[in-house]
């Protein structure tokens, strides 16, 4: 009988959960895998981790580093000292790594010194902006992997300029849509509406959600400010929902900014009530990156605070605009959006739900097994 393939999967942050759930799932449809979660711990509160295991049905991790929260060296060293034990015991076939986290990068690195090859899911991003974290934990992680799986065209051009292989290169999809598409039924049913007060005799009210949380916006008390008083002003015009992300509570407090009471400010939301939102939201404020490709999958206008997107694709094909952080720019953009001139946009190739599908097929063909070739240090 042939060995099975043994996939170690690596999740950190509340991102990399969203785009393991189909992957895992669709991993234990096949009796030739064998499939170990190592969750590091960079997020371990309910409302970033937990929620998202028991709602996405993602298995419970067979090891958790506990690595927490601290500086981007201390906890890209504190994930690259507890996982190497884990990967010296366990001799997978090879090790799969999702995003841009900084467990990301850590895992990586300490499995291609071993002699474990390296997937990454979500490969080829780039924003250009090497002051974003993510986009040194991309640029590294891409540079060791030895499968590249990519989401959308332009990634494959970055990474072939960057020297990458073609043939380690495969245009699959997004595993973020894959759970958006099997997910979306049940988020609809959610109670989060009447729950906060959006629902009226003829169904969902005109509402806004914001998120923030780039260290960028939100780490200067000038720039989150300036933020907060232009989304202030639209408060004025219709709700806004604002879950607030633990590294932009730690500076609320220091931009002392008196708040429309329509600007809503609640905590993190879990998986189903925060699809439930987007999908329903007349517009949508944000920083994130995962978000700009929901709200596009979803159709529903986005307006993103940077002045730059690792996710080109949701602004040439998709609902994306960006309007940068200077307040007059975030204010015209969405008053445009209310008056119905939105960008409208379509679903971008491969988004179809079945990336994980092309993903697992892939590994079961290319990644040589049973060869457990870690080495002796
Ligand atoms: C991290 C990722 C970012 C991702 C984001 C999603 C990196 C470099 N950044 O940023 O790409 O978009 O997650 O959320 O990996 N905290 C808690 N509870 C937790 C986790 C963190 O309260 O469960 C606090 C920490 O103490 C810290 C702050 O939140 O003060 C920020 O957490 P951290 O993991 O450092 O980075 P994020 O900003 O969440």
């Amino acid at each position: 009988m042939t060995k099975p393939l043994k996939l170690l999967n690596i999740v950190g942050a509340r991102p990399n959960l969203v785009k393991i759930a189909p992957l895992m799932r669709e991993m234990k449809r096949h009796a030739e895998i064998e499939p170990v979660l190592v969750h590091t711990g960079q997020h371990y509160d309910e409302k970033l981790s937990d929620i998202f295991f028991r709602q996405m049905e993602i298995p419970a991790p067979d090891v958790n580093l506990e690595v927490g929260s601290g500086s981007h060296a201390a906890q890209t060293a504190e994930i690259l000292r507890r996982v190497e034990p884990v990967l010296l015991d366990d001799k997978p076939d090879l090790v799969l790594v999702v995003g841009d986290v900084n467990s990301t990068i850590a895992v990586s690195l300490a499995a291609v010194k071993l002699g474990i090859p390296v997937a990454h899911v979500e490969a080829g991003l780039r924003s250009f902006d090497r002051t974003m974290p993510e986009e040194i934990n991309r640029l590294l992680t891409d540079a060791i992997a030895s499968y590249l799986f990519v989401t959308e065209e332009d990634a494959i051009e970055h990474l072939l300029k960057e020297g990458r292989p073609r043939e380690s290169i495969y245009l699959v999809g997004n595993v973020m849509i894959d759970a958006l598409r099997q997910f979306l039924p049940l988020a609809q049913k959610s109670g989060v509406g009447s729950e906060l007060g959006l629902l009226d005799g003829n169904g969902w009210r005109k509402f806004a959600v914001l998120t923030l949380h780039r260290p960028s916006n939100v780490d200067s008390a000038e720039i989150l400010a300036g933020l907060l008083r232009a989304i202030n002003a639209l408060a004025a015009v219709l709700p806004i929902i604002f879950p607030v992300h633990p590294r932009t509570q730690q500076r609320l407090a220091d931009a002392n900014i008196s708040l429309h009471p329509q600007f809503r400010l609640v905590p993190p939301i879990g998986y189903l009530d925060f699809l439930c939102l987007l999908n329903s939201a007349t517009l949508v404020l944000t920083d994130s990156g995962g978000i700009q490709e929901e709200t596009t999958a979803l159709g529903v206008p986005c307006l993103t605070l940077r002045d730059n997107t690792e996710r080109p694709i949701t602004i040439s094909q998709g609902t994306n605009q960006l309007v940068g952080t200077h307040p007059d720019k975030i204010v015209a953009g969405a008053q445009a959006v209310l008056a119905g001139k939105g960008k409208t946009g379509r679903i971008p190739p491969f988004w179809d739900g079945r990336a994980a599908e092309r993903i697992v097929e892939i590994l079961l063909r290319v990644v040589p097994r049973g060869e457990r070739r870690v080495a002796v240090t």
